[in-house]
């Protein structure tokens, strides 16, 4: 990414530097150190903004209810500008409940989502008055007892699981190798089959002190793509049509459509995409042919290294928030009038994870050490402070990020390394990308598109402490979450009774 001048709307460079908002991210290592973790407010409110305005354009009907998915990014100063937007909240655990709950956000709300959900889980979210999406055949009995004895009526809505006949094009989510969407929707565990819709649709019915508001469908992201939306509406309409006739005409006041569009700059499966034909054929098969010959095989390995691999970060564009709210709404309001249930009033519910958070935040890391090999093979590396096990979410679905070099924006980028991580593994965050030739120990790479789902998933591997998280709003800046100490590395250890008696050295850290 060189001599854009704007990146994101909160993102650009200036004088050979990357700014966030209003400020210069190598200020901000210089001031808080690296790693760390940055947050733009002006994007997260720019985002929410969008996707409100994008559905609501389309879903004219009723209101419509943008709700972000706690999960992406729970910190309780993020959820606290979500709740200030008006939005409501997805949530999936007891954790997530409570920080939601202390945001500010309108119980009525927050989307209890999950399986398993524990009782007491369950029986809390009656008691707050959140709505329980149902997504197991043991929660009916859970709720009804919780919500008599509460003496209130709970309000749940019904978790379908995605039928998805006219979209078989291979998903994105199966590393393992081709598999359609239709069959990985439904190999997900998400979501109740269409008889146990039915099934408890026809309890809540019948109970006093249930109500059920409406149904609710995760769709994931499977596909980036527009159509992919437009299949998955057409599938959701075909199913509460189905349900609703079952449970009598039923009319849902609520329907929820989850999250699963794209962020932007998608980086979803990009390791895999790249792995697979340079790696694994060429420089695998090559090397088995070429094994009896070795001086050989390394000068044309070596050759091939050169010439062909290279890695570079998608480039192509996601579909925008406008583009998934247009097809969304059209889809599902015309197949839904198709098959006879009417819309008006309904409330459009939506659970955006990562196209909501995913370009709020950036990583700043700086780079440690630099190895360059040119025999036997030429492979270079540079080795970065921080890891991959601070981007776990990311390495589970295969990311490679796109990413910057914030302190010299303006240098081309023509060389090419290996850009790892600090831990003991390979690490191997960014496989064999482009580089400034004058790429040296200190300079600072910001790791773009990570406000979803990384930070929330940092481990302690190596026993490393997790970096802070800062938030930058126009020119002021904030720590939302600081930075852990070696000592809360160790701060849950127990020493049972009969090793109590081994002495070490007292060490302070
Ligand atoms: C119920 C539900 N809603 C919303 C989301 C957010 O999905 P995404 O981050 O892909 O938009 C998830 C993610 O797993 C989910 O399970």
């Amino acid at each position: 990414m060189v001599g854009k001048e704007r990146i994101d709307d909160c993102l650009s460079t200036r004088n050979g530097h990357l700014f966030i908002e209003a400020l210069d991210t190598v200020e901000i290592v210089e001031r808080f150190g690296s790693p760390v973790f940055v947050v733009s407010e002006d994007q997260l409110r720019r985002n929410i903004r969008r996707f409100q305005k994008g559905f609501e354009a389309g879903w004219t009907d009723g209101p419509v209810k943008v709700m972000p998915a706690a999960k992406a990014s729970w910190s309780s100063a993020v959820q606290k500008i979500i709740a200030s937007e008006g939005c409501g909240c997805d949530i999936y655990s007891a954790g997530e409940l409570a920080v939601a709950l202390r945001s500010g956000f309108d119980p009525q709300y927050i989307s209890v989502n999950g399986v398993p959900k524990d009782s007491d889980h369950i029986f809390n979210s009656v008691k707050q008055g959140a709505r329980i999406t149902i997504d197991g055949m043991e929660e009916f009995d859970i709720i009804e007892q919780a919500a008599r004895e509460l003496g209130t009526k709970a309000k749940v809505r019904l978790r379908m699981k995605p039928v998805l006949k006219g979209f078989t094009t291979s998903s994105d989510f199966v590393p393992s190798g081709p598999l359609s969407t239709d069959l990985a929707a439904l190999a997900y565990k998400g979501g109740l089959p269409r008889d146990a819709v039915i099934h408890i649709g026809k309890r809540i019915l019948k109970s006093p002190h249930v109500e059920l508001v409406g149904f609710h469908e995760h769709h994931g992201r499977h596909h980036p793509s527009a159509r992919y939306w437009e299949e998955q509406m057409k599938s959701y309409a075909e199913e509460i049509a189905i349900v609703s006739k079952a449970l009598g005409g039923y009319q849902p006041g609520e329907i929820d459509i989850g999250g699963g569009f794209a962020c932007p700059r998608d980086p979803f499966g990009s390791e895999i995409k790249y792995s697979e034909p340079y790696e694994f054929l060429v420089l695998y098969g090559l090397s088995k042919i070429l094994s009896p010959f070795p001086d050989l095989r390394y000068r044309i390995i070596s050759k091939i290294i050169d010439k062909a691999i290279l890695f570079t970060p998608n480039q192509k564009m996601a579909p925008g928030i406008e583009e998934y709210g247009a097809v969304c709404t059209r889809t599902l309001k015309r197949e839904l009038g198709r098959r006879g249930i009417n819309t008006k009033g309904v409330m459009l519910q939506l659970e955006p994870g990562r196209s909501l958070h995913g370009n709020t935040g950036i990583h700043l890391t700086r780079v440690r050490s630099i190895k360059r090999m040119t025999e036997p093979i030429s492979w270079s590396h540079a080795a970065l402070d921080t890891t991959e096990f601070w981007f776990t979410g990311g390495r589970y679905e295969h990311h490679v990020f796109d990413y910057i070099f914030a302190n010299k924006t303006g240098s081309p980028l023509v060389d090419k390394m290996d850009v790892v991580g600090r831990s003991c593994y390979g690490d191997r965050m960014f496989p064999t990308i482009k580089v400034p030739r004058d790429i040296e120990p200190g300079d600072i790479m910001a790791i773009l598109d990570v406000g979803a789902y990384q930070e929330v998933s940092m481990s302690n591997f190596n026993a490393m402490p997790r970096p802070a998280t800062l938030l930058v709003t126009g020119d002021r800046i904030s720590v939302i979450r600081r930075a852990e100490t070696q000592e809360d590395v160790f701060k849950r250890d127990e020493v049972p009774e009969h090793l109590a008696a081994i002495k070490g050295k007292t060490v302070s850290l």
